[in-house]
């Protein structure tokens, strides 16, 4: 009784001190704002890039007097204790003294460079991910940031858009834990620790389905699809406790996103019960005018304020306008307070009243900034990323015996190109493949292979002495980091002809040889794909590619990714994704939804990747008794390492549902457990069936369950799997 007793006063602390803390920050904002002219207000809603442009027009800081004025909110793309301190100081001789806030795109890594994010989603680890999120803000906020413009947890299809390298890939069930998993890694468990940063959940919403893979070009669709395939990721952020989004460029269902009352308000702020602000993409309240639904910045300013969007980046139609509008009362005060207020309470939470330089601590930046224990964690990441795509004889893994590696192909000695897209790293960090292979005491005979500007064929005899003298090759393809992401959608995602021609003679010369795929979106390589004997998909991992790679080679860690988006077998398949719709007409069968000039087989399936030992599935069974409160039934399969090495598999739930009130996909992803098993043993994995993996939203955004049966699908991937039927009464 008296455990109890205390445990109820406990909670009862706890609870008051939530409630006096949100008092006290009702309080203290309030009274602020009470002070505040409007010209002050208006200034909490603009944000200016202080160094780098990361869009066009540059960066619009002319001098430190406008926020000497209190007339700016928040500065981003400047980093560093010392850089930031000077914006703070500036701040600090305007009227009220509000603090600046900082942001940056820190993505992956922050200097000490981690592996893309669509890279590190291959590992499916929610707990290394978040693991990864936490070292990110860590450093950023040693670093002086307050504020990153991360998780981007847009859906993707499509691979011609070159930013599905920044998201987790094709399923929403996937992406939503992903992005959760970001948001508590960076944001920690309190906003006003010195090692936490505020998450900006973008691009809200749906922008990673362009029209045509097109990047910032029109997205259209089903409030039905956008809900069950687009819309999970951004709820599952914010109901994490995201503090900021950032509004889309792309026009959502022909309005906007920047100006999308439907987004903004209706759907984050007031169904979500959303609490933090939204800033918007760089640009884009003034790009309003260039999508033509506002003539002029005035225009652009009422559409904006008026539907949610709270903070302007770089753009200045709220510095130039909101003053006069509020004046001329065609913006209410009670819109550019709400926002304000956002904003402010954001400012309170990160501890900026209390001491607005409590980030700009130069000690802990130069002890936390590209530690050595970042790039444990970074190799760590990198390692689990890879995805052993083929193993069709026995040279992987390397002996430790080896002599000697033909290493051919200019990506191998390229630092620029494993940071990839985004990157913050410390590019002369990086250490290359040519590098660790080197460290590794192997002979290492190194031959260019191929230019990596034109992509032809260099040298060839060089190439073939290299591998003369050499036990084994291994050929580094695919992409320059200046090939995806942001103004990077391609029309062919195809690896250069002569990367795969060169690789088709290396096989030629007899030698074993391994191809390493590194890119950063999925990839069309169909002659290497047939020929060479083994394949890894190692993406960009940042400053410790060539270590992790290596260790994946030689067998230290046994590769164990899997592949977070489908890879198309050619171009006239994409957009493509496992979660496709039977039809009327399903495939197989000769009057079904197929081509007449291609399988309609991809050339890897989502969730595929192999492991250089292999895994049995046995024993799947329904499980209806001893279930805990919501728990429908339990799935238990039995999973047997029956290959030469220890190893790990990730071990996956898929959910068809037979027959519903609307279309529903072939399968969908609805569990996954990542497991370790040692060579010969058997490990049971169990998985509940609740409602929330058995339903779905429907036109009007509502999440309806309905009885019925279902086939119940586990296995390695999403094609291989082991079928069982559940009923749900
Ligand atoms: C860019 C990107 C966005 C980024 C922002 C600030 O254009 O679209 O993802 O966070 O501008 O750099």
């Amino acid at each position: 009784m008296i455990f109890l007793c205390c445990l109820l006063y406990a909670n009862l602390v706890v609870a008051q001190n939530i409630k006096s803390t949100v008092s006290e920050k009702e309080h203290f904002v309030s009274g602020l704002m009470k002070r505040m002219t409007l010209e002050e207000k208006v200034g909490q809603l603009w944000q200016v890039a202080g160094g780098f442009a990361t869009g066009p027009d540059g960066s619009n800081l002319g001098s430190l007097k406008v926020i000497a004025e209190g007339r700016i909110g928040s500065v981003l793309n400047v980093s560093g204790v010392k850089n930031i301190r000077k914006y703070q100081e500036a701040a600090m001789q305007s009227r009220l003294k509000i603090p600046l806030i900082f942001g940056m795109d820190v993505i992956h890594g922050f200097r000490t460079g981690f592996p893309i994010p669509l890279g590190e989603a291959a590992s499916f680890d929610l707990a290394l991910i978040q693991k990864g999120a936490r070292w990110t803000g860590t450093a950023a906020a040693a670093a002086g940031l307050n504020w990153t413009f991360a998780p981007m947890v847009d859906i993707g299809w499509d691979a011609r858009w070159g930013r599905v390298l920044e998201g987790a890939g094709e399923d929403p069930f996937y992406g939503s834990q992903v992005a959760v998993a970001r948001v508590k890694g960076l944001q920690g468990d309190n906003l006003s620790n010195t090692n936490t940063i505020m998450a900006c959940v973008k691009h809200f919403a749906g922008y990673g389905a362009p029209i045509a893979g097109k990047d910032y070009n029109s997205v259209d669709m089903s409030m039905g699809h956008f809900a069950n395939f687009y819309m999970p990721p951004y709820k599952a952020a914010a109901e994490a406790g995201a503090a900021t989004f950032m509004s889309a460029f792309n026009d959502f269902n022909n309005i906007p996103s920047t100006a999308n009352p439907f987004l903004l308000r209706k759907l984050l702020k007031e169904k979500w019960n959303f609490k933090g602000f939204v800033v918007s993409d760089w640009g884009s309240v003034g790009e309003l005018i260039n999508h033509r639904v506002a003539a002029d910045k005035k225009e652009a300013a009422i559409k904006a304020i008026s539907a949610g969007l709270d903070m302007e980046m770089v753009s200045n139609c709220y510095f130039e306008n909101l003053v006069d509008l509020v004046k001329e009362k065609k913006v209410s005060i009670k819109v550019v307070d709400d926002a304000v207020r956002r904003i402010l309470n954001k400012k309170f939470e990160l501890g900026l009243f209390e001491d607005p330089f409590r980030y700009c601590d130069e000690n802990r930046e130069k002890e936390t900034v590209e530690s050595a224990s970042s790039r444990e964690i970074a190799r760590s990441i990198s390692e689990r990323s890879i995805v052993l795509l083929k193993k069709s004889d026995n040279i992987l893994p390397f002996r430790k015996d080896l002599n000697s590696i033909a290493l051919i192909g200019p990506l191998a000695k390229s630092k620029k190109d494993m940071c990839g897209a985004w990157s913050t790293a410390n590019v002369n960090n990086v250490i290359t493949l040519y590098e660790a292979m080197k460290n590794r005491g192997v002979e290492v005979n190194y031959a260019e292979g191929y230019d990596l500007g034109n992509n032809k064929i260099v040298n060839y005899d060089s190439t073939l002495s290299a591998v003369e003298k050499s036990d084994v090759v291994v050929v580094a393809i695919g992409e320059r980091a200046s090939e995806s992401g942001e103004m990077r959608s391609k029309t062919d995602i195809s690896i250069a002809a002569q990367q795969q021609e060169l690789v088709s003679r290396l096989i030629k010369t007899g030698k074993p040889v391994v191809v390493l795929l590194m890119c950063g979106r999925p990839v069309i390589f169909n002659e290497v794909r047939d020929k060479a004997p083994n394949i890894l998909l190692t993406w960009w991992l940042g400053s410790e590619a060539g270590p992790a790679i290596c260790n994946v080679l030689w067998g230290d860690y046994i590769p164990s990714g899997k592949l977070p988006m489908t890879f198309p077998r050619n171009m006239g398949q994409v957009p493509i994704n496992y979660q496709y719709k039977s039809t009327g007409r399903p495939y197989p069968g000769d009057w079904a939804a197929k081509y007449i000039d291609s399988p309609v087989e991809p050339a890897y399936p989502f969730g595929y990747g192999q492991s250089y030992t292999s895994f049995k599935y046995s024993n799947l069974k329904l499980i209806s008794d001893n279930l805990g409160k919501g728990v429908h039934a339990k799935i238990s399969v039995d999973v047997t390492n029956i290959g030469q090495y220890d190893g790990e598999e990730v071990v996956q739930l898929y959910i068809r549902d037979e027959a519903a009130s609307v279309t529903r996909p072939v399968k969908e992803l609805k569990g996954f457990k990542k497991i370790k098993l040692k060579k010969g043993m058997t490990q049971t994995v169990v998985f509940d069936i609740r409602d929330d993996q058995l339903g779905f939203y429907d036109n009007n955004i509502n999440f309806v369950v309905e009885k019925g049966d279902f086939t119940i699908m586990v296995g390695g991937d999403s094609e291989n799997l082991n079928k069982t039927l559940f009923s749900l009464k």
